[in-house]
């Protein structure tokens, strides 16, 4: 019996269970899933695909999967077939657990990429075919379009290039998500490819639902099941003190004339810090903020309800269960204040560049010279993955790297002579931000920022032994545009993997 969630009705006799759609996915094929962050992934067809590759395992036979999503997804969909040892493949992004363990011991392989060219990619054909296509949908109109759910991702995309495509039509999704979405069609490979005619974070400039061909369409699984939301942690002192020093920065570019009074528009990077720098705009003098980012959390939905936030540009919801409800149960009044995207087009360098981005994003560590690892502890062992923050960093107007000044109970410096890993390089990034303070790096040297960062950002606790490092490397290096000790400079965390701490 299907719901009136598809209105289509040659699609309806394509309704099945997610047993017998699993099915239908072969061993050693590329399967595109929908997903970003806990938004919108298929809830039911990974789940009985990781058991059924459990029963191949049991009867000795092997069974595993190339799988792309949008970025990180739900432990349904991660999770599950990690645990199943059913992918031996896996971009463009992952915070899960189990996956996370999978690839730090050898087991999985990962390709960590720039979120906004996962979709050119696929389109150039430099990782393959796509065989499946497994999407999560809020409905199916009578003409056979889509309406997307809570994230948009590369969903368009995996449509247009899968060979075969399993949607999941998930009733729990909120029919009034239709008209949020904006599926820009008009992408193309050089050398066709002609301006991103977009001007505001505000311009609609594709369509609402995606278009698919429907004798592409195998199976329709119905769910009715929640996205994953995960709580925000209240933010404590340290966030409070890194979003306090970043508002009096932008009231300082304001004051200079160097920002508007409404700002730019903000892209924000996922977790607390983030989230509190949001929640620390309500109370700020500025008026008439927008957004142009790659999800949409509580401290937007906070700017919107405080009338200071006039339209959210994103890819995903990553919202708390609390916020969750609220939008769901207002949904047609958010939805004029938000529109969600293909990640290629929230993504999109030529967009953030004209639109003048002020990106904040969370960092691992960054070095004297200000050099930022988002992704790798210890220079190997993977954290998440890039995501967007390259995207936005390299291209925005102001990007800004935050992080607390100290990791693992004040054992790690977040700060360090030499970066063990490098995502973002010094030229990237403009300011960096601790609960210590701020350092505004455009334009200097790298000798005047190293400085300024282990001044302004160091923890005192390795303040002096960063200074001590950086004189010895003035009078010892080899040469003195960036002062360096070959030896020493991951002696920190050699100690680290050593001893347990950073400190001496
Ligand atoms: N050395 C070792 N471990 C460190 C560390 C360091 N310098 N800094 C942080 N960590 C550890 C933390 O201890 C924590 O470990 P745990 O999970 O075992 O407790 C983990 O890394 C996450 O750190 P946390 O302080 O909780 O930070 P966060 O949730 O703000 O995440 C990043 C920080 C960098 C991991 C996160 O921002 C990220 O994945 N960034 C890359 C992608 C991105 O920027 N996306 C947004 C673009 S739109």
């Amino acid at each position: 019996m299907s719901s009136s969630r598809i209105a289509c009705a040659a699609l309806r006799s394509k309704v099945m269970s997610a047993e017998h759609a699993a099915a239908m996915i072969r061993s050693g094929s590329t399967v595109g899933m929908s997903g970003f962050t806990g938004s919108g992934y298929p809830k039911a067809v990974p789940l009985a695909l990781a058991a059924r590759i459990e029963r191949e395992h049991a009867a000795g036979r092997p069974f595993q999967l190339r799988v792309w999503t949008g970025a990180s997804t739900g432990p349904e969909l991660d999770g599950a077939l990690a645990r199943a040892n059913g992918i031996e493949f896996r971009l463009p992004y992952n915070s899960d657990p189990t996956a996370r363990d999978k690839i730090n011991r050898g087991e999985m392989d990962y390709f960590d990429m720039h979120l906004s060219q996962v979709a050119p990619m696929a389109w150039q054909g430099f990782l393959g075919p796509l065989d499946t296509a497994v999407v999560e949908v809020t409905g199916i109109r009578a003409d056979g379009s889509l309406i997307p759910s809570s994230s948009v991702g590369n969903n368009k995309t995996w449509l247009d290039r899968a060979s075969q495509v399993i949607l999941e039509v998930n009733r729990w999704q909120n029919p009034a998500l239709e008209g949020m979405h904006d599926i820009y069609y008009g992408t193309a490979l050089p050398p066709h490819r002609i301006p991103i005619p977009i001007v505001k974070s505000s311009d609609r400039i594709g369509e609402a639902t995606f278009r698919c061909d429907p004798a592409k369409i195998v199976a329709i699984v119905e769910t009715e099941a929640p996205d994953r939301n995960l709580p925000f942690d209240a933010p404590d002192a340290t966030a409070h003190a890194i979003a306090g020093h970043l508002i009096a920065f932008f009231r300082h570019e304001v004051a200079k004339g160097r920002l508007p009074l409404s700002l730019l528009p903000i892209q924000s990077g996922v977790g607390n810090i983030a989230n509190a720098v949001l929640t620390g705009l309500v109370d700020s003098p500025f008026e008439a903020l927008t957004a142009y980012t790659e999800v949409i959390q509580d401290g937007m939905l906070d700017l919107i309800k405080a009338g200071k936030l006039t339209i959210a540009s994103a890819t995903a919801f990553s919202l708390s269960p609390n916020a969750a409800a609220e939008v769901n149960a207002d949904m047609a009044r958010f939805r004029d204040r938000m529109i969600l995207r293909p990640q290629e087009i929230s993504n999109h360098p030529e967009v953030i560049r004209r639109l003048g981005c002020i990106a904040m994003n969370g960092l691992i560590e960054a070095d004297i010279y200000g050099n930022v690892n988002s992704t790798h502890i210890m220079g190997s062992r993977i954290q998440n993955g890039i995501g967007g923050s390259g995207d936005f960093a390299r291209n925005g107007y102001i990007s800004v790297f935050m992080t607390p000044s100290t990791a693992k109970g004040g054992a790690i410096s977040a700060i360090v002579p030499q970066a063990s890993h490098v995502d973002h390089i010094n030229q990237d990034v403009q300011v960096l931000v601790t609960e210590q303070g701020l350092a505004d790096l455009r334009g200097l040297s790298p000798k005047q920022r190293a400085r300024l960062i282990i001044a302004n950002c160091a923890h005192p606790d390795y303040r002096d032994a960063l200074a001590d490092y950086f004189e010895r490397a003035r009078r010892q290096s080899y040469g003195q545009q960036t002062p360096t000790l070959l030896a020493e400079a991951l002696s920190w965390h050699q100690r680290y993997v050593e001893t347990g701490t950073m400190k001496r």
